[in-house]
């Protein structure tokens, strides 16, 4: 830990925390930079690298995420993607921010029922293969936050992604392992031949060099985002639709745009919170939950009273975001009411603070019945991004574009293929976000801002993790603001999970005491070890926050990547 870290640390640790179980493993694992003006955090230091090279250069905080973007697309392509989609909040140095929505869309040709089988059975084709896709919205993203508020010429903020896909990195263990490890969603498609040659990961410490995808790079930092959805890239994808039976057409690409909002706005006891609006989740699920919470007096770190509340206030906000959110441009969605505070009174007021509340409690779902990467930027004039974008899972749809160099999402799972029938994540989704030509699938995607009392930005935070990107986000901020945990201890911190349906109470194996789950059991809770990613982690964090003396970037102990500033 660096002196300025230990100084941050003692400063904010003045709230006692029940001892961590001797076996927890992350206690300690402190993986951080400082830095005085400026600072940039991704999973990737290669990308890292690209954000802090443009912010050298005299590039604002937009210029330097847009950097990071692209150069995403080729270090980390696991998730960093010019064939997702994304969300991106902006905060300007006088104040005002804004919150750009690029997250795909269904192609024109999806129907309500299109992954449904002749029986009504969910198909896997949400999930893999060629309609598994909407229609990426990353490039457009990208380059409209430019054109908006950066300083500086695409090409420019473009030059370290195009360097790093045509002269190669060096294979770490974490690319050959996230390979290896989605071998069979990589293998049938045409990006095995590079990322698989020999049917394996290329070697640990080999050059790896993405041609393909530097000539789409340097197509679009020339031409801009039309190169992308009505030039050569557009009819590259185009005809690798038509020929694995997809449905994305050049129509559908030309038709895309990405939609500028206000963020949303709340406060949780005195700090005030930038959040994104649908069609992301992520900001009104963030919100409703520390409004309910904020109704009860914090309760220390790692205690008991402390993982009950955090997982009825979830529950609660789960049920509200699994029944009534969806994209605004299709359905009513009522973000006022379930952000205000007198919402959070009354579902507040439901709550025991001695018992579970059984989630059927609440009547259910009207039926008849995994990557994404955060980015987090501070500038040294004070303005700040925070972006997260996403494949869905890793290398999305496994679909690749080789003559584009680029993997194609799998974002239409995110919807509910059939409401009332769990999604890859379990989320129980209703008819608000089912599916529907030009639609917004439903996002968890989280990026936030966090403001201290005094006006001043304390974080810039986002994770990965499907609905447990919502629940990790606001368990550090929590961790930050009600326990007073240094920026790494709240990033170290064990975490739970609960998004309603299942009616699970899920818990970071090791981080929580025997006696802490026997009393969350006693109280009703259907308590589990958490599953899902390796080592049963519930999110993987990335953050820029204030320190005394500038800024601190921190990844989080459970993933890989960079924080860097100067
Ligand atoms: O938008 C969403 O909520 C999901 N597609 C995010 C997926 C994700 O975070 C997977 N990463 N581990």
């Amino acid at each position: 830990m660096s002196m300025d870290v230990a100084r941050a640390a003692e400063k904010r640790a003045d709230t006692a925390r029940k001892p961590l179980p001797e076996a927890w493993p992350l206690a300690g694992m402190h993986n951080s930079a400082v830095a005085p003006h400026a600072m940039v955090a991704s999973n990737s230091a290669l990308a890292s690298g690209a954000g802090l090279e443009i912010l050298r250069a005299g590039g604002n905080a937009i210029d330097a995420a847009v950097a990071m973007g692209f150069a995403l697309a080729v270090a980390y392509p696991e998730a960093g993607n010019l064939g997702g989609g994304g969300y991106m909040l902006i905060r300007l140095n006088d104040g005002r921010s804004f919150a750009l929505d690029y997250r795909e869309v269904a192609p024109l040709a999806a129907t309500h029922d299109m992954f449904l089988d002749a029986k009504g059975r969910v198909t896997e084709r949400s999930q893999i293969g060629h309609l598994a896709s909407g229609v990426p919205g990353s490039v457009a993203g990208l380059t409209a936050a430019l054109a908006r508020y950066g300083s500086m010429p695409l090409d420019k903020v473009m030059a370290p992604a195009i360097r790093l896909a045509d002269s190669g990195f060096a294979v770490d263990s974490a690319f050959a392992e996230s390979i290896q490890g989605n071998s069979e969603r990589i293998a049938p498609f045409a990006g095995a031949a590079l990322f698989m040659p020999n049917a394996k990961p290329p070697a640990i410490g080999s050059l790896f060099k993405q041609p393909a995808l530097a000539s789409t790079l340097r197509a679009i930092a020339a031409n801009g985002p039309s190169a992308f959805y009505t030039g050569t890239i557009a009819g590259e994808i185009a005809a690798e639709m038509k020929r694995g039976g997809g449905i994305i057409t050049k129509e559908d690409l030309a038709r895309y745009s990405p939609v500028w909002h206000a963020p949303l706005t709340g406060t949780y006891r005195g700090y005030t919170l930038l959040v994104m609006p649908p069609s992301s989740s992520g900001g009104v699920t963030l919100l409703e939950t520390l409004n309910i919470l904020e109704q009860f007096p914090a309760s220390p770190a790692g205690s008991v009273e402390s993982y009950h509340l955090m997982a009825e206030a979830l529950r609660r906000a789960f049920i509200d975001r699994n029944t009534k959110l969806g994209d605004p441009a299709f359905v009513q969605v009522p973000v006022t009411e379930l952000t205000s505070k007198a919402y959070a009174r009354d579902r507040a007021a439901s709550i025991n603070t001695k018992h579970a509340t059984k989630t059927g409690t609440f009547g259910g779902v009207k039926t008849e019945g995994v990557n994404t990467t955060h980015y987090s930027v501070v500038d040294e004039h004070g303005n700040s991004v925070a972006t997260t974008t996403t494949l869905n899972d890793l290398y999305g749809s496994g679909v690749y574009v080789a003559a584009a160099g680029i993997f194609l999402n799998d974002e239409m799972d995110d919807f509910s293929a059939r409401p009332g029938v769990p999604n890859m994540f379990g989320l129980v989704q209703g008819e608000q976000n089912a599916i529907a030509p030009g639609k917004r699938m439903l996002s968890a995607m989280s990026p936030t801002m966090v403001i201290d009392p005094k006006g001043q930005l304390l974080m810039v935070i986002g994770s990965r993790g499907g609905p447990r990107i919502i629940t990790s986000v606001t368990q550090v901020i929590v961790n930050v603001i009600d326990h007073r945990l240094s920026f790494t201890d709240a990033m170290s911190e064990p975490r739970i999970h609960h998004q309603a349906w299942p009616d699970e109470l899920h818990y970071e194996p090791n981080g929580l005491a025997f006696a802490t789950v026997d009393s969350l059991r006693v109280m009703g809770h259907a308590i589990e070890a958490a599953g899902f990613s390796p080592g049963g982690f519930v999110g993987r964090v990335i953050m820029v926050g204030r320190v005394d003396d500038g800024w601190e970037g921190v990844i989080d102990p459970r993933t890989s990547g960079g924080a860097a500033g100067y």
